[in-house]
């Protein structure tokens, strides 16, 4: 099942920043077909994907990779962290299969149309690699220790690739609280960089969303009215994975 090629990613997955060229058309068909099997956090939130090429992309930090893949999502409240957990699924399929990826927090669409901004848009670059794929092992990964990131004890199952998510500068702006029923995930709050927060927890959530259904055999996505209770000071609550 996909699922089980997605979660063994989660543990291997790097960020690639060297490209040697496009990929072939038949494996481009694959991307564009799991492209639309996209899960959402926020159904309700309007999104469109776009591939665009090198020259259709620019700005701060930008990776020179053949491919891009855009989202563009109707301003709302959650749209970030449903970016970001929509993205996360390409980016580990992408390293399910090989190729390189890395997002892009800096960038934007050379042509961006009329009422379009800047804060609307993500995006995901990818190709052939020029450098490693996976890495060999977890020891690999530099991150926080999951005590820094969640007072929860026995639940490292799920919490554990939460920790090792993908996240703008490495900020790992996240928190996760929650008991034998529920993970929630909270992103820190900033006025500088509080978009790429909300991406960022929307990554991990997805992490730990794939987590669970691996490892329990199934889950739930909800956004809990009272989830902001537990939030530490700073944080704001994101969305839970309900557990069974
Ligand atoms: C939302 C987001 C935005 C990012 N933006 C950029 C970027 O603009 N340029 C870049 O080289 N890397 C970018 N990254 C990649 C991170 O630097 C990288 O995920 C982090 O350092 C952890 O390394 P790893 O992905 O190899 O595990 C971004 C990552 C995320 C999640």
């Amino acid at each position: 099942m996909y699922e089980d090629v997605l979660y063994d990613a989660m543990f291997r997955r790097r960020s690639v920043r060297k490209y040697s060229g496009p990929l072939e058309p038949d494996m481009m068909d694959k991307v564009r077909n799991f492209a639309h099997s996209l899960t959402p956090l926020r159904p309700e939130i309007r999104t469109e994907l776009r591939f665009l090429d090198n020259e259709e992309v620019k700005g701060l930090f930008k990776v020179d990779a053949p491919h891009f893949l855009a989202l563009y999502s109707e301003p709302a409240d959650g749209s970030a962290a449903n970016a970001g957990f929509m993205l996360q699924q390409m980016d580990l399929f992408l390293s399910a299969n090989g190729i390189g990826s890395c997002w892009q927090g800096g960038s934007w669409p050379v042509a961006m149309g009329q009422g379009e901004k800047r804060t609307n848009f993500i995006s995901l670059a990818f190709g052939m690699s020029a450098e490693d794929v996976h890495r060999q092992d977890v020891s690999e990964f530099k991150r926080k220790p999951l005590g820094e990131v969640t007072a929860l004890k026995g639940m490292e199952d799920l919490l554990e690739p939460g920790r090792l998510a993908p996240s703008a500068m490495n900020k790992q702006s996240w928190y996760f609280s929650g008991s034998e029923d529920a993970v929630r995930v909270h992103c820190a709050r900033s006025s500088l960089s509080g978009r790429m927060n909300q991406i960022n927890a929307g990554i991990a959530l997805y992490h730990i969303w794939l987590a669970a259904l691996h490892e329990r055999g199934g889950a739930e996505l909800a956004i809990e009215n009272d989830g902001d209770g537990d939030s530490p000071k700073g944080y704001s609550y994101v969305a839970s994975v309900m557990l069974k």
